[in-house]
């Protein structure tokens, strides 16, 4: 069942995820949408990816973040790289301990679909 809001929001993410070249599938970008915002994701992230997020300022240590919208940023990101930040955290590969880990409350199928919204605010790269 889809109420006319849902069906908007799906529309808009396939116009989203037609745009860059990773498109993923738009059902699933939708539903990584979802997840990005009950987990908290904008809270740093922002709700477009740029790293703007609210919480930074209260933050005890400054945090340098990503934007997602930036292509020289995300060039040689890699699906498995996005997917292993978010389940394992940033501390377990190396990086911001500031980003937590997600493995223990999403499924790998939700870590998917999140990190496939991620990708979907995210420009096209070059080869
Ligand atoms: C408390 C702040 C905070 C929250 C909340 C947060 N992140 Fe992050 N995230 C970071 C920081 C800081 C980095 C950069 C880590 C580094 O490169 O050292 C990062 C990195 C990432 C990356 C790798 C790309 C990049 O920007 O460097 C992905 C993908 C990501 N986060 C996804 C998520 C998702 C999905 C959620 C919600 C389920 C989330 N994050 C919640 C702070 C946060």
């Amino acid at each position: 069942m889809r109420s006319p809001r849902s069906f908007g929001h799906a529309a808009l993410a396939a116009l989203l995820a037609a745009t860059p070249a990773h498109a993923g599938d738009p059902a699933q970008v939708e539903q990584g949408r979802e997840i990005f915002k009950d987990e908290g994701c904008p809270q740093c992230h922002g709700f477009g990816g740029k790293g703007d997020g609210y919480l930074l300022g209260m933050l005890k240590e400054p945090v340098k973040m990503h934007d997602w919208t930036d292509a020289a940023t995300v060039q040689g990101w890699t699906d498995e790289y996005l997917f292993d930040i978010t389940k394992k955290g940033g501390e377990a590969i190396g990086k911001n301990k500031v980003m937590l880990k997600y493995g223990n409350k999403l499924t790998d199928e939700q870590l998917r679909a999140v990190t496939a919204y991620a990708r979907s605010v995210m420009p096209k790269q070059e080869p």
